[in-house]
């Protein structure tokens, strides 16, 4: 196999046949797989307008960063936009715990020919940025403000990259690209949903060239994205009972809007809510071990309200369930 530093995009994909998007638009693409490119998810559902910004990252060399409440599909989305273009990509969760260091690297003690060595070893940027890589920094607004620094120079074109302790300045890749995720545009947690959020630098969300936001979709689409994911559901009778789980999840968002509940179901929720249907065959049981056990025990009756309306069936509370009736 090539070494990844050696690969260059060697052909041309039409981004209709690809991603089913009406336009002309052609995206370069690798012939050769390296283990850096994911998976395909075959039944995953591009969203054109999203789509459309993550291409643009990768034809035109913009930063994008994929902005929207959890379990919307912004990081699988652009993995499985690379995935398509056997583009190599790597995965970075900015979590609080990632420093500095892991970010740009450090000395090591290795051993060579028998004797134990200092030597620099480099950490996720260099090594990306010295390669056709797409680096994905996923929860952009979990990292901590002083290693975010560390990103600012990058973000912009053809920014190069200084390795202060080893006196080295690096140029991007050609075939670098550099993304991103978020839940918040860098406000903080407003609403309350994201604890960790951190505020960002204004300078930096300013380097970013493209924002797409990708929220709650319409129903038809999450129902085909749910019957899609959990193929049992894929008939006219699950289309109907998906539907009504769309419904119920609808509801909870409408509710979390308007200050009633203080969480919400994302489509994860749903697509996990309909795995459980698949495995308890019981939407009502699914539901309370997907989603009702972990809202506050003041929420649970509203909660059970809106599948009562959606299944027009009462849902049972826990402690009813352990007295030995089952549903
Ligand atoms: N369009 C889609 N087609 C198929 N599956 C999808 C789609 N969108 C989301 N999913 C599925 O939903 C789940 C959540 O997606 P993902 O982890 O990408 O969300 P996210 O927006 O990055 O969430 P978070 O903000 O919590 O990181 C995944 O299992 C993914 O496969
Ligand atoms: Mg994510």
């Amino acid at each position: 196999m090539t070494d990844i530093a050696d690969l260059r995009p060697d052909r041309m994909l039409s981004v209709r046949e690809v991603f089913g998007i009406d336009t002309e638009l052609q995206v370069p693409a690798f012939s050769e797989r390296d283990d850096h490119v994911p998976e395909v998810d075959a039944v995953y559902r591009f969203n054109p307008d999203v789509t459309l910004a993550i291409l643009a990252g990768f034809m035109r060399d913009r930063r994008v960063m994929v902005q929207g409440l959890h379990g919307t599909g912004k990081s699988t989305h652009i993995e499985q936009v690379a995935a398509r273009l056997n583009w190599p990509c790597v995965r970075l969760n900015l979590d609080g715990h990632i420093s500095r260091l892991d970010l740009v690297g450090k000395d090591a003690v290795v051993l060579r020919e028998g004797k134990q060595v200092t030597e620099f070893q480099e950490g996720i940027v260099p090594w990306s940025l010295q390669r056709p890589v797409a680096l994905v920094f996923d929860e952009y607004d979990a990292g901590r403000p002083d290693v975010m620094f560390v990103i600012q120079r990058i973000l912009e074109q053809g920014g190069k990259f200084t390795l202060m302790d080893q006196n080295r300045v690096l140029r991007p890749h050609p075939f670098f690209r550099l993304f991103a995720t978020a839940n918040t545009v860098g406000l903080g947690n407003l609403n309350g949903l994201y604890h960790g959020a951190q505020r960002l630098n204004h300078a930096q969300i300013d380097r970013w060239n493209i924002v797409a936001s990708l929220n709650y979709l319409p129903a038809d689409e999450e129902i085909a994205i749910v019957q899609a994911r959990v193929p049992s559901l894929a008939d006219e009778a699950g289309r109907q009972l998906v539907a009504s789980m769309v419904a119920v999840a609808d509801l909870t968002r409408k509710g979390f809007a308007a200050g009633d509940l203080s969480t919400l179901m994302s489509p994860r929720t749903v697509i996990t809510w309909a795995e459980n249907v698949e495995i308890f065959k019981n939407p009502a049981l699914a539901f309370r071990l997907s989603f009702v056990n972990k809202c506050d025990d003041a929420e649970r009756p509203l909660v059970a309200e809106y599948f009562q309306r959606c299944f027009d069936q009462e849902l049972k509370e826990s402690h009813q369930l352990s007295s030995g009736s089952h549903e």
